[in-house]
């Protein structure tokens, strides 16, 4: 396979914020399960992380895992369930930590995405060079609601600048905000496509 090693997602309902900037836990939503699947398929990461404290919430998840990974989904879109199979739920981000580390052997660099500039932003172009000679693994975190608590962002080491279109209307979608990450730290480079 082409591409990085040892790059994971994880896509975050607690802790995250909600509009006053309040700490809430979010609900998991079927269409962030599927979409952020196959773009985390599509980029070559090891797995996609779905957070959530709420173990009610959980079977949700299994159920949509277990319709496209071995159901009735799996004979008609086998590719879906290719992509499927990279979910895994977990109840917080310190889980998705440790299950990283018990597959790559060390934790994950934490790298955290914002829609808000701010000081200490890392380049995509930066955060892209790293990836491909990094040894470590590494977990992109991505928020739900109105984006990851402070305590989260705090632990990050690297903090991605924002994506920022020609506009000033900065509301883009998680699931759109994850495709556009990976597609600007993982994208084939003109030199990879030609060798295909
Ligand atoms: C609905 S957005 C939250 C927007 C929130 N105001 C913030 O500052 O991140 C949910 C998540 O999508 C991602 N996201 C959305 N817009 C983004 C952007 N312009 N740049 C980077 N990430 C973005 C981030 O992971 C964010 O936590």
């Amino acid at each position: 396979m082409r591409g990085v090693a040892g790059v994971y997602c994880a896509l975050v309902h607690y802790p995250v914020v909600d509009r006053q900037g309040e700490e809430v836990t979010t609900s998991v939503t079927n269409l962030d399960v599927h979409d952020i699947a196959r773009s985390a398929r599509t980029y070559g990461l090891q797995g996609y992380f779905v957070v959530s404290p709420i173990e009610a919430q959980h079977p949700v998840v299994h159920r949509i895992v277990d319709h496209w990974c071995s159901g009735a989904g799996r004979a008609r879109f086998p590719e879906r369930g290719e992509a499927i199979a990279l979910v895994q739920v977990c109840l917080s981000i310190d889980d998705a930590i440790a299950a990283i580390e018990a597959r790559e052997g060390e934790p994950p660099r934490l790298v955290v995405t914002s829609a808000k500039a701010g000081p200490g932003r890392s380049s995509y172009a930066k955060e892209a060079q790293r990836l491909r000679v990094e040894s470590r693994p590494t977990l992109l975190l991505f928020g739900t609601g109105h984006g990851l608590s402070d305590r989260v962002l705090r632990r990050a080491d690297a903090f991605l600048e924002p994506i920022i279109g020609p506009t000033d209307f900065n509301h883009l979608s998680v699931r759109a905000a994850v495709a556009i990450t990976l597609d600007r730290l993982l994208a084939a480079r003109t030199s990879d496509k030609d060798a295909i």
